[in-house]
């Protein structure tokens, strides 16, 4: 069965891109495929964090992917620390990637624009990101738009270490999904929707008031020549709206474009649409929060189930390597 592994950092809240570019879609392959989703909070510690946050926003972040359909009787989901391989995985990739690749990547460049402290760790992320994947024998990797540039990088490692120590790692592919890969930010349409950039005009989160997700919506930026069309380059704001409306009911958004022909009914008509989709979300994560004990054991059943994939692959790749035997 295809092996799909993804993951996504516990910093701030769950927004409008992470869900439909990415965890909508895990919800739906855990059905299909054999997957494993994680909660990467060693990712979260390249940006400095004060005591006790990190662990906080993991439990909370569990709960509200169980929220939105991730069965932990049916994919493993489970929190990156509490399998050691990925760290002593990461160093094997940092050995395998060279400072030039590193250099390369966009994500880096930008947030070692926006932090006074840039860590060692911003820079070899991907070492780690690359661990996450290649540890569990990854066939697919549902992402982001985003995330594409990550895994190229952890082909080309796979690649790399392959050629150096024989056939250790399975090379892995993004799943990006059509509409929804890129959510911008309603106030910025030509920035993504983040949750490191501070724009909180222009982000709606999962768990925000339906109210103000309506009004959020509605105010997003477009432009002065008032016809809808689909075209990202020309018209960012309303092409960002047909996208979000086309990804919350299913539809095309060069398509949807010929139903409007007016800016204010498909603000209207999105704003519906992303309230209906996320309402049923945050009233399962009502149950959810109340009871952390219960998380906390779904989530050592995950992470133990992860830490059997994960140390055979890690007792491979030494072997393969030589690595003096313990
Ligand atoms: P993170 O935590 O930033 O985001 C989680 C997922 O959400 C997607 N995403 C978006 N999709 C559409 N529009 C947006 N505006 C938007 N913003 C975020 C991301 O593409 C991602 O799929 N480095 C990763 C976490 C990671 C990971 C991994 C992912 C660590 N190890 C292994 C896959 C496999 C990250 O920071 O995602």
């Amino acid at each position: 069965m295809t092996r799909v592994f993804s993951g996504i950092q516990p910093s701030g809240e769950l927004h409008l891109g992470n869900y439909l570019g990415a965890v909508r879609n895990w919800v739906a392959m855990q059905h299909e495929t054999d997957a494993v989703f994680c909660v990467v909070d060693l990712h979260a510690l390249t940006l400095p964090k004060p005591p006790g946050e990190v662990g906080r926003e993991s439990l909370r972040l569990s709960q509200l992917l169980m929220a939105t359909g991730l069965d932990p009787e049916v994919c493993i989901l489970f929190v990156q620390s509490h399998v050691r391989e990925h760290t002593e995985c990461a160093w094997l990739m940092q050995c395998n990637v060279s400072f030039g690749e590193l250099s390369r990547m966009v994500q880096f460049k930008d947030k070692s624009d926006q932090h006074e402290f840039v860590s060692g760790s911003l820079f070899t992320y991907p070492a780690l990101q690359a661990a996450d994947i290649l540890l569990y024998d990854t066939n697919e990797v549902p992402v982001g738009e985003d995330q594409r540039q990550h895994i190229e990088i952890t082909r080309d490692i796979a690649e790399r270490f392959n050629g150096r120590f024989g056939e250790t790692f399975v090379l892995p592919q993004a799943v990006i999904p059509p509409a929804g890969a890129r959510v911008m930010d309603l106030q910025n349409p030509s920035n993504k929707m983040s949750k490191s950039l501070d724009s909180e005009k222009g982000t709606v989160n999962v768990l925000d008031d339906p109210k103000r997700i309506a009004k959020e919506i509605r105010s997003a930026v477009t432009d002065n020549d008032g016809a809808v069309r689909f075209d990202f380059a020309e018209k960012p704001g309303v092409s960002n709206l047909l996208s979000i409306l086309a990804a919350a009911t299913g539809g095309d958004p060069a398509a949807l474009a010929d139903d409007y022909d007016q800016y204010g009914q498909l603000k209207v008509d999105a704003a519906d649409a992303v309230v209906a989709l996320l309402e049923p979300i945050q009233a399962r994560f009502a149950e959810l929060e109340a009871d952390p004990a219960e998380t906390a054991r779904l989530l050592k059943i995950g992470a133990d189930k992860a830490r059997e994939i994960a140390s055979n692959t890690m007792t491979r790749a030494k072997e393969n390597i030589g690595l003096l035997a313990d």
